[in-house]
């Protein structure tokens, strides 16, 4: 795992930014996984202004997102369709019909989740899929105690991930209890896996994800099985992490000058 250790979350952000950013410059007809959450809004805003003064050519990516509430009708101002349509697709020119999220108002979430499985099976497969973790160190809505072999499927979410993401929704309207998200066996099938955590809430799920054991318990950890994972800090996210002067020794200020991974 490579652990890029930056003083700030803007500079995180924008380094996040900039792996996309060569990505497609590189390679525009990437299949690209996407997250969403506070996190990711930073990046998607650098990632516009990036797209726009680069002429990044987008209109042959294709996009799978991680997740979205179950019975959100994709136009729900929360649901993440809307989130990402108007944080990404529209202002940056990604058509939408290239980009996929669970559609989950459908009647069936076994059949729509078997059917996200064989869309991303008939692109190829994802080849660089950007992931944020929770506090309690999930990744998608793989809660704790999620197999490291699931595939998507409907997952209930806990209290405490509810109660994060309580604030985008109206005070009429009750945090959805469900959630179509990849599995983590799905996650671990990309190519390679890119990972953002800013902010001194996410210091101990980070220190468990890179240093504690590999367990259901703490889901992100299963990333310490992949090939090429790389995980973005800031200082606050990196400050419960044991090895910290070793990371930032190999990667002095968290730039990415070995391509190599392990
Ligand atoms: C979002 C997702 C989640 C978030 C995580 C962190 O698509 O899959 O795993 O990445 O809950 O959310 P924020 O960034 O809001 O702290």
């Amino acid at each position: 795992m490579k652990v890029l250790v930056h003083s700030s979350a803007e500079l995180a952000q924008q380094s996040v930014c900039d792996v996309l950013t060569a990505r497609i410059l590189a390679h525009p007809a990437s299949v690209i996984g996407l997250a969403t959450g506070g996190t990711m809004e930073a990046v998607y805003d650098k990632l516009i202004l990036s797209i726009t003064r680069k002429a990044v050519p987008v209109r042959e990516l294709l996009t799978f997102n991680l997740d979205e509430y179950w019975g959100l009708a994709p136009n729900h101002p929360a649901s993440y369709r809307s989130y990402m349509n108007a944080r990404l697709f529209d202002p940056a020119g990604i058509p939408r019909e290239r980009t996929f999220l669970p559609v989950a108002d459908a009647v069936e979430p076994d059949a729509e989740s078997e059917a996200y499985e064989q869309r991303i099976r008939e692109a190829g497969g994802i080849d660089l899929q950007l992931l944020g973790i929770g506090q309690n160190g999930h990744i998608g809505f793989n809660e704790p105690t999620s197999s490291l072999a699931s595939r998507t499927r409907l997952k209930t979410l806990t209290e405490s991930t509810r109660k994060a993401n309580r604030q985008y929704f109206g005070d009429d309207e009750e945090t959805p209890k469900y959630a179509i998200t990849m599995g983590i066996g799905t996650i671990l099938d990309a190519r390679e896996c890119l990972l953002l955590a800013t902010g001194e809430s996410k210091a101990e799920a980070v220190s468990r994800m890179i240093e504690g054991p590999l367990g259901a318990h703490c889901p992100a950890s299963a990333l310490q099985l992949h090939p090429k994972a790389t995980v973005v800090l800031d200082a606050d996210a990196a400050s419960e992490l044991k090895l910290r002067e070793y990371y930032q020794h190999v990667h002095p200020d968290g730039i990415d000058r070995q391509p190599t991974h392990g």
